[in-house]
């Protein structure tokens, strides 16, 4: 009887960990579907573009980035993005992100 009870304990504990695995993965990829531009601001530009480390334009420097998008144009803005930059890795770190959302998030970092 005792070996039983272990056993199940056993087995839905590992049923627990399946779950939370698939809650976990969820988690990580729904920025990517719904694109959730504030929390892939968070997770992929903020490093940098929350504080100007690296001379990076801040989020809320709206003067700065009024200035960029004069100058540039946001297609130049989203390809510059893309490629990387001098101090910006390529897609500044969003592997799944699109032109779509490049331009969302400069628009985010803009206000
Ligand atoms: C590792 C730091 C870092 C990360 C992460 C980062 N950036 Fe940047 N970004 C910079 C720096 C630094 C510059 C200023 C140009 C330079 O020196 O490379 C810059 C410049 C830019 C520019 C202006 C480009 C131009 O043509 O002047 C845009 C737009 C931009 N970043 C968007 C983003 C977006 C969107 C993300 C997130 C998906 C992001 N960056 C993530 C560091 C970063």
């Amino acid at each position: 009887m005792r070996s039983i009870t272990v056993r199940l304990a056993k087995t839905s504990h590992t049923l627990g960990g399946i779950m939370a695995t698939l809650i976990l993965s969820t988690a990580i990829m729904s920025p990517a579907v719904a694109a959730d531009i504030p929390a892939i601001y968070n997770d992929s530009c903020a490093a940098c573009h929350d504080s100007g480390a690296l001379n990076a334009p801040k989020k809320g420097d709206k003067a700065a980035w009024s200035a960029l998008k004069q100058k540039k144009g946001m297609p130049a803005l989203v390809n510059a993005v893309k490629s990387g930059m001098i101090q910006m890795p390529a897609g500044g770190l969003c592997e799944q992100c699109q032109d779509d959302d490049y331009r969302q998030l400069i628009d985010y970092m803009s206000k």
